[in-house]
């Protein structure tokens, strides 16, 4: 989703900015740009495709005292330049920078052009730069332009914004990330997240939802409701940041090949030998005490929620999961005692933080959160972070292990059961021997990596596992793929199969193998090209890859790992973006 990067005081504006935007880059974009103010006039640049496209056009060592940039992934209007970030009021006294949806922007637009605003774009963000222009014409200072525009808009925004002739870099902030940092040298910036800030700022503060302020070279002064508010800053983990390859080919690649460490990391940081499980005892407290435990999330996130409920109900708890954007509807029945466990990646999926606005205030939400920090991990009761480390790729990987992990520790913490870690680093184990043995899984791909459609199937906790690996083969391989369990394919999707169609089995449980394989044969009859995976105990001759057998309920790692393996040989067997790939983002911000 967009991204901004701005910042004010001396430095050499174009690789500050441009070089910010290449790290958020992760998060999908379609075009860029960015504006610079040099003694009260904006300079404006924007381009489509990629930032390189973008410097291209920016002259070097460009003049200018502040500066903005942004990343667009469209919402509201096609990709084009001039719906393209920074936009600006028609008058040009208004220019920003936006991350976010704005709701009513239909309404707000008519409403302008009733007091004769024009627009250059399609997009909610003219809005929201004509709405402050239309404040100061009516006489109003800059914050409070912004304080009268934030209090008109519906939806969510982080902002950065200049204006012509006036000085300062001012924000605005609504449900979208903004971290601001506090430079090193006479300069203060803001950014979508630390990690275009690392270089130049040494403390950073994530304000509150309904922040807005301005940075000057020596100061940060920040608002709510016309209220000066005070932001306390600190420091961060420089590391926690740093984007590199070390000799991988790609992100996607080196996160996968992280996977075993991160399970490893979520046993060690949750559990010792010695004094047994560590998570927060109030955590653990209110899981037990809850009548339903409720596992909400989007996309790998909700399959690590299905497989984590799966395996709470066999350990005795009640738990069920749901999609994010598909629970906040309310056709879903709700307990009398909930406890709501959220699981992200990012901790900034707006389809969560929606689900987050009805649960607040019940004291009843444990968030399952990579990303320090993030809004859902500083909104919700009590957090856990899976440690799994900055995760680059847009396809979720090495955090998925990770998230699941957590999840049948929690499991194992509330049934006092030593034995799910022991399980863990089992599971560890074979997915090392999966990733060891890509070759094979290289060799598969080049048999099939013209197909158009695939099927993954799987029986119990293995179906958990087709789920993600069938998303992660249409994610960055771009082919049509279905998950079924496989008792449901008689049922329907059987008709499908055709000639040479590639159907990848797993088995990890040798008492549902025998079902799955009756299945498989029948895929086999109808003409599918079947390739099972399973576990050394389930394996029968002719199985086409063979990992090294885990606790059933665990099969889920090794057999994930393996899809991600394959999904990325497809991927670039296809000569595709495996790390960035088409309409996709990493952190998806907007509902
Ligand atoms: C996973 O490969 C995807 N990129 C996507 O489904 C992702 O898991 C989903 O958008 C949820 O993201 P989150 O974990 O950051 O909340």
């Amino acid at each position: 989703m967009c991204g901004i990067v701005g910042a004010i005081g001396p430095m050499d504006y174009k690789p500050f900015l441009t070089g910010g935007l290449r790290k958020l880059d992760y998060r999908g974009y379609d075009s860029s740009g960015l504006a610079f103010w040099n003694d009260g006039k904006i300079s404006l640049y924007r381009a489509l495709g990629s930032v390189d496209n973008l410097a291209s056009i920016v002259p070097d060592r460009h003049p200018g005292s502040a500066g903005i940039a942004h990343t667009r992934w469209a919402t509201h209007g096609g990709v084009s330049v001039e719906n393209a970030h920074p936009q600006r009021s028609w008058d040009k006294k208004v220019y920003l920078v936006h991350n976010g949806v704005i709701d009513n922007f239909e309404e707000l637009r008519a409403w302008l052009r009733e007091r004769d605003f024009s627009f250059r774009s399609d997009t909610d963000t003219e809005i929201i730069a004509s709405l402050i222009a239309y404040y100061l014409s009516e006489g109003e200072r800059p914050l409070t332009a912004i304080k009268k525009t934030m209090e008109r808009l519906d939806g969510s925004y982080a902002l950065a914004i200049l204006f012509s002739g006036i000085p300062g870099l001012y924000f605005a902030k609504n449900k979208s990330p903004l971290v601001i940092g506090l430079g090193i040298e006479r300069i203060n910036c803001l950014a979508s997240d630390y990690a275009p800030l690392m270089d130049v700022c040494s403390d950073f503060t994530a304000p509150e939802d309904g922040t807005y302020g301005l940075l000057t070279g020596n100061a940060v002064f920040a608002f709510r409701g016309g209220k000066n508010i005070p932001l306390s800053f600190e420091p961060r983990n420089r590391e926690d940041y740093t984007f590199d390859l070390e000799g991988y080919p790609h992100f996607m690649l080196k996160e996968i090949a992280e996977g075993p460490k991160v399970i490893r990391h979520a046993v060690s940081a949750n559990f010792d030998a010695k004094t047994g499980y560590l998570f927060e005892q109030s955590i653990i407290s209110s899981l037990r005490a809850a009548d339903e435990i409720v596992l909400l999330g989007c996309g790998s996130s909700h399959y690590a929620a299905e497989a984590g409920a799966a395996y709470l109900n066999r350990s005795g708890f009640r738990a069920v999961s749901y999609i994010a954007s598909e629970w906040i509807h309310g056709l879903y029945p709700r307990s009398r005692k909930p406890v709501y466990v959220l699981i992200s990646q990012s901790g900034e999926t707006a389809d969560l933080i929606s689900c987050l606005d009805l649960i607040d205030g019940e004291g009843r939400s444990v968030a399952i959160v990579n990303a320090k920090d993030s809004t859902i991990a500083r909104r919700s009761d009590h957090v856990i972070y899976i440690g799994a480390g900055l995760e680059v790729a847009v396809a979720s990987t090495k955090s998925f292990l990770g998230q699941l992990a957590i999840l049948m520790l929690l499991a194992g913490a509330l049934r006092h059961d030593d034995a799910v870690p022991l399980k863990l680093l089992d599971a560890a184990t074979s997915v090392e021997e999966v990733i060891r043995r890509k070759s094979e899984i290289d060799t598969l791909a080049s048999e099939c990596y013209t197909a158009r459609d695939a099927f993954f199937v799987g029986r119990g906790m293995d179906y958990f596992a087709s789920e993600e690996s069938s998303l992660k083969l249409k994610e960055i391989a771009y082919v049509h793929s279905e998950a079924y369990p496989g008792g449901e394919l008689k049922h329907g999707p059987i008709a499908l199969i055709e000639e040479g169609v590639p159907v990848f089995a797993f088995i990890g449980n040798p008492e549902l193998g025998k079902a799955l394989r009756s299945n498989v044969q029948e895929m086999m009859a109808r003409g599918a090209a079947s390739y099972i995976v399973s576990s050394s105990s389930s394996a029968r001759e002719g199985d086409g890859f063979v990992y090294p057998a885990v606790d059933p309920s665990f099969a889920v790692f090794p057999e994930v790992a393996f899809g991600q393996l394959l999904a990325y040989s497809l991927s670039l067997r296809r000569g595709l973006n495996v790390d960035k790939p088409r309409n996709l983002a990493k952190s998806v911000t907007v509902n």
